[in-house]
């Protein structure tokens, strides 16, 4: 009776191993985190659920036919890199075989090589392939030394499944094979969602990785759409409190009499219509993340009540008397340059030097160079031909010169609504320029003579124009909201409310 239960429990146990491999993968995936955290990741799920002592994915590089691998527990080795073909993970990668050697020094295809630079002893190795929907290789799967003899048959086909999952895992990161390469990765950021090898964005990484690291507060600047929010997030992710909450406050959005309740929170009582105590934000990202975006929005008065918090962690809720204390690492944005804002007596002088700890400028699309535009709306076209089910488009030879000859007011964000925008109404295959609507994209000023039309019917209610012309403002920004309350000269608030 007792030995039937424990025999109808494994299968149940195998399968929640397997789901909980999913789950951790969804999270990390759902978030801007480091390819070598996530390829770590993997490797310790796999390796405990398959009880092996070790579990390693070794990327094909679609370029050269390597193998590429980091060992996550030696930082001293900054890579594994072996040559096309070699050893059981190359054997793998050509023929695309799963292979499973009970004894490593009876193979002629094991490679000692690997356990002399690492100081493993490498004795029983099971292998599959990381295939795509299409069947291409895009990576090695390999799991060392069962810690209770060799790896089964059963073994195999879990260890298929898994693969599966990798390969499923990995099309959702920036590792995607380039298009036209019939197997192998293409490794484009270093971090997952974020593309951009460029000077610029190397020197962006290198700060997100040390100032991620540090826990100190940063001040992100750099024109609208250059990937702000993006950035923060991936500073956020990196760091030690990554499991803790990330809480965003838009400062446009807020009226300026609640800001201080969104931000403190309120007590009952405290204004008429608080019928109940409410938290703070900054209350919610205790111990985690609080993210002032547009920071430079903020009143004089609240900028005074955030330099309190930010010195010394404490605050009160609107209407309440007790000093409370919240551990959150703080992040702030902003387009505007906060040094003139502190010139002209718009921004603290002592808030901005708290807040520009580390200071960060995102580069504008113009500064990160033609290739850098292309390898973004590669990127941008993957996406939303996936999204909106058109496979097989491309960017035409022209479409292309468009794009590296556009000027990008609106950066990174202009960019992808154009190439979703020509992915929804391209009728064929390949985009051409006049499918990225480029030109009414760029509505520099709204009185500009060369500005776009918009007509409108007479005999519509005043609302109803107006709402028309918010539209229609919106529509030839590709959607850009802040760009588009300015323009009107309206706050977000209100563009929200009339469109
Ligand atoms: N390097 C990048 N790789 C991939 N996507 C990016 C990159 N940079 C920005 N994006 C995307 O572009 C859009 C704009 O980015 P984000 O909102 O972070 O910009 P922002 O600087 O905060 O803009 P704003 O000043 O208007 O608030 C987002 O959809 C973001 O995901
Ligand atoms: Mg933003």
């Amino acid at each position: 009776m007792h030995r039937a239960l424990v025999l109808a429990l494994e299968p149940l146990a195998e399968r929640d191993h397997k789901l909980s491999l999913l789950l951790d993968l969804g999270a990390m995936l759902a978030q801007e985190v480091d390819l070598d955290a996530l390829l770590a990741l993997i490797g310790s799920r796999v390796a405990t659920a398959l009880r092996a002592e070790r579990a390693t994915v070794f990327l094909v590089d679609g370029s050269t036919g390597e193998l590429r691998s980091r060992v996550a527990d030696l930082p001293e080795l900054p890579e594994l890199r072996l040559p096309p073909g070699t050893g059981l993970a190359g054997f793998v990668a050509d023929t695309g075989e799963v292979v499973n050697v009970r004894d490593t020094t009876a193979d002629p295809r094991y490679f000692s090589g690997v356990d002399r630079q690492t100081g493993f002893h490498t004795r029983t190795i099971l292998a599959a392939p990381v295939r795509d929907h299409q069947r291409a290789t895009r990576a090695v799967l390999e799991v060392l030394n069962k810690v209770d003899g060799a790896f089964s048959q059963e073994d195999e086909a879990f260890l298929q499944a898994l693969a599966g999952q990798v390969a499923q895992a990995l099309e959702r990161t920036t590792l995607r094979p380039s298009p036209d390469s019939a197997r192998g990765v293409n490794v484009r950021g270093v971090f997952n969602h974020i593309v951009g090898a460029s000077g610029p964005m190397k020197r962006v990484y290198e700060l997100v990785s040390r100032a991620a690291a540090r826990d100190v507060t940063v001040l992100l600047g750099g024109e609208t759409g250059t990937g702000k929010g993006l950035i923060a997030r991936a500073i956020h992710a990196n760091g030690a409190r990554r499991d803790a909450p990330f809480i965003t406050v838009d400062c446009t959005t807020l009226p300026e009499a609640l800001v201080e309740s969104e931000l403190f929170g309120h007590e009952r009582g405290a204004y008429t219509g608080a019928d109940r105590r409410v938290s703070g934000k900054v209350e919610l990202a205790h111990g985690g993340t609080l993210f002032l975006d547009e920071v430079a929005e903020l009143s004089l008065r609240t900028q005074a009540r955030l330099l309190r918090f930010l010195q010394d962690r404490v605050y009160e809720r609107v209407g309440g008397r007790a000093t409370l204390r919240a551990d959150a690492r703080v992040l702030a944005a902003t387009h505007r340059d906060l040094a003139s804002q502190v010139e002209k007596g718009h921004f603290r002088e002592d808030l901005y030097y708290r807040l520009r700890v580390v200071e960060l400028r995102l580069p504008s699309l113009r500064e990160r160079g033609g290739a850098e535009v292309e390898g973004l709306a590669r990127h941008f076209l993957e996406v939303f031909s996936r999204r909106f089910d058109r496979p097989g488009m491309s960017l035409g030879a022209s479409a292309l010169a468009a794009l590296r000859a556009h000027r990008w007011p609106g950066n990174v964000r202009e960019l992808e609504h154009a190439v979703e925008r020509a992915v929804v109404l391209c009728p064929g295959d390949v985009i051409a320029p006049e499918h990225l609507g480029l030109g009414e994209a760029v509505l520099r000023e709204a009185s500009s003579m060369e500005a776009p039309a918009v007509a409108l019917p007479l005999g519509l209610t005043l609302e109803e124009a107006s709402r028309r012309y918010v539209q229609a403002t919106l529509g030839a920004l590709g959607g850009n909201r802040s760009q588009a309350a300015r323009s009107l000269g309206i706050g977000r608030n209100t563009l929200r409310r009339r469109g």
